[in-house]
């Protein structure tokens, strides 16, 4: 990344919680693999979110180092933009540290995550869970970001993360850019097959399909994919939420646009769509996963590119870090 040319910084965050669907692959990391000339991108593999919820260690570690290669494999490029692992750049723990003594117990109890997470982890409300959103704070202003693509789920987190810039910088001066929300230009929202008036998530495996499922899989989910009686192959998202979706699908891996999708599939039954949309998503994967394997094999050389980005990243990050200490009050010789 040229550090010195004046583009604006875009950065992005995702838990390494195994695969990746191909929702988030439309929806997000494909449009990142277009906007890498225009911006500083930032793409950063955030383990210590992930300790918020009690991990097996042996496979964070491998979880983190498949989403960094799956990231490189679904083609944003090491070179051109900052893929890290967020605990290799030691400045995002210690800049937590410094934004939690400028972030109230009650603005963090507001937030709606907190709240439904704390919910379900009755048994480990720890304190990591409370004070999540500042480390995401601090791994966006780390950076002096301009440009944070979130969706809905996250974006309370991010208006928190303006909140501690803008009371920081109204106490000290001009130290953090303050960020605002990338709104992605417009693209299917890519819903779950299963139950098509919710987001494909991962944490339905049934209704997503996976970057790295195989053919048989695919073939499996899609078909098994929820629709409805009448047999009309078109698009309405309120009455018939599930064909739409597989238009939609279509659409975004045969780069045909929905209606000439419309066109093409005129006369057909459901059965032949599904059998398109599979052809469709099998052939937009299988490079994607060629490229991954041949990444995971060669784990010294993916390390060494992690090694490398984090490097990169922390030199930005300790520029802000430096600044920030010496602003509080820090002793910095
Ligand atoms: N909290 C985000 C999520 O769960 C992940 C994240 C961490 C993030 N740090 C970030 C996203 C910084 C954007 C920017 O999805």
């Amino acid at each position: 990344m040229k550090q010195l040319e004046n583009k604006k910084t875009l950065y992005s965050g995702v838990q390494p919680s195994g695969n990746i669907t191909i929702g988030n692959y439309i929806g997000a990391i494909r449009q990142f693999t277009l906007l890498s000339d225009q911006y500083n991108c930032l793409f950063c593999v955030v383990d210590l979110h992930a300790l918020t919820v009690r991990q097996i260690p042996a496979e964070l570690r491998r979880n983190t180092l498949e989403l960094f290669a799956l990231y490189i494999a679904a083609g944003l490029d090491p070179q051109k933009n900052i893929i890290y692992c967020q605990s290799h750049v030691p400045e995002h723990a210690e800049l937590t540290w410094i934004l939690n003594c400028f972030t109230y117990m009650g603005e963090l109890s507001r937030m709606t995550q907190f709240k439904d997470k704390s919910a379900r982890n009755q048994d480990n409300l720890n304190a990591g869970l409370f004070t999540y959103p500042v480390l995401m704070a601090s791994d966006i202003l780390l950076y002096q970001t301009s440009l944070v693509p979130v969706g809905e789920d996250q974006r309370q987190h991010l208006e928190i993360t303006r909140d501690i810039a803008e009371r920081f910088n109204n106490i000290y001066g001009n130290v953090f850019v303050v960020p605002e929300a990338y709104i992605p230009k417009e693209t299917s929202k890519i819903l779950s097959l299963s139950d098509p008036l919710r987001k494909m998530s991962k944490s339905e495996p049934d209704g997503a399909v996976f970057l790295l499922d195989n053919a048989d899989d695919i073939r499996r989910k899609i078909r098994r994919a929820v629709t409805d009686s009448d047999a009309e192959i078109r698009i309405d998202i309120e009455n018939k939420p599930g064909v739409s979706n597989l238009l939609q699908i279509y659409s975004a891996f045969s780069g045909e646009s929905t209606d000439e999708a419309i066109g093409r599939f005129e006369g057909q039954g459901y059965g032949q769509l599904k059998k398109a949309v599979s052809d469709a998503v099998i052939a937009g994967v299988e490079p994607i996963q060629k490229r991954y394997q041949e990444l995971i094999a060669d784990k010294g050389m993916l390390h060494q590119q992690m090694m490398n980005n984090a490097e990169r990243a922390r030199q930005i990050a300790a520029r802000t870090l430096r600044k920030v200490y010496k602003k509080v009050g820090l002793y910095q010789g």
